[in-house]
């Protein structure tokens, strides 16, 4: 298990991606650690009266060089809205890195990554680590409509970006399971996805039916992060595991699915 730090990180920036996902960029004064797609942040919530737990995050973006770490915050409840109103020079305190990663594709791999709501940020930092060329990489994002997407031209340089959308206003009409490319879920070697449960639960179906090596990162209600507390419990074929340190990450063959 790889160490793990509690560090106040100053905000770089906060940009709104669209109404409800922010891309928040965090800056350590520390030299940061080796980070891998899948692992992710527990980030307290300030200047809260009735917010006392952290709340989880994956990691979206590091760079090693400005000490930087970015994450995707889609705001759901209390605690995601009032991180979204942090603002440039404000300090918040991390527990990172968490969790285990994906495993990372071999040079023969040809993958694709699907990502629904705020799965997609694991997704697309997977993506730019996995070390394949563009063309062996399929990127699927699915949202609700146009508005719903956020903005993931940039990483068309690490693979072929297709997009769902649920009434039709943007890329195919319909859910991720839906779309040209996971019919053709067989040409792939790996399967990796995160997002709403009932998205990977339906990826995890077809990739098991076709005996297509899938691996899912489970958003499981979270406290301390650290296997303390037992809330983020998942029964696998292993017993109850905690998702926080035994995942996020799992392979859909030690799941109960
Ligand atoms: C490992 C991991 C990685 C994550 N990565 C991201 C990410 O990159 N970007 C992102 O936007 N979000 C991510 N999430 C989800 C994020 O942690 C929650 O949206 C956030 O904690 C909600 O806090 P809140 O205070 O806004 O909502 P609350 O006010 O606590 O809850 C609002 C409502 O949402 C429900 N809820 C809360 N958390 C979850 C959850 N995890 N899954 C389903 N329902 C939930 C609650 O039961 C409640 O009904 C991740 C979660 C995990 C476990
Ligand atoms: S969040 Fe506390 S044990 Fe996983």
């Amino acid at each position: 298990m790889s160490k793990k730090f509690v560090e106040d990180f100053k905000v770089a920036e906060n940009i709104a991606l669209n109404s409800s996902n922010f891309l928040i960029k965090l800056v350590s004064p520390k030299k940061l650690p080796d980070i891998k797609p899948g692992q992710f942040v527990n980030i307290e919530v300030k200047n809260s009266d009735e917010i006392f737990l952290r709340r989880p995050f994956s990691i979206f973006e590091i760079d090693y060089q400005k000490n930087t770490l970015s994450l995707i915050i889609k705001i759901l409840g209390r605690g995601s809205k009032k991180l979204t109103e942090l603002k440039a020079g404000d300090t918040v305190n991390l527990v990172y890195p968490l969790g285990k990663s994906f495993t990372i594709p071999q040079s023969d791999d040809r993958i694709l990554l699907i990502g629904g709501g705020s799965g997609v940020a694991p997704m697309l930092f997977l993506a730019k680590e996995s070390g394949l060329n563009r063309e062996n990489v399929d990127i699927l994002l699915g949202a609700r409509s146009r508005e719903d997407h956020v903005d993931a031209s940039e990483y068309s340089k690490y693979g072929n970006l297709h997009f769902t959308t649920e009434d039709g206003s943007f890329g195919e009409k319909g859910f991720v399971i839906h779309h040209s490319v996971f019919q053709q879920i067989n040409s792939y070697s790996k399967v990796y996805t995160c997002g709403p449960d009932a998205m990977m639960r339906a990826v995890a179906k077809t990739a098991k039916d076709e005996d297509i090596f899938c691996e899912v990162s489970l958003e499981n209600l979270m406290a301390c992060g650290f296997g303390v507390c037992l809330c983020c419990i998942e029964p696998t074929q292993k017993g109850n595991l905690c998702v926080c340190t035994e995942g996020p990450v799992f392979n859909i063959k030690e799941l109960k699915w």
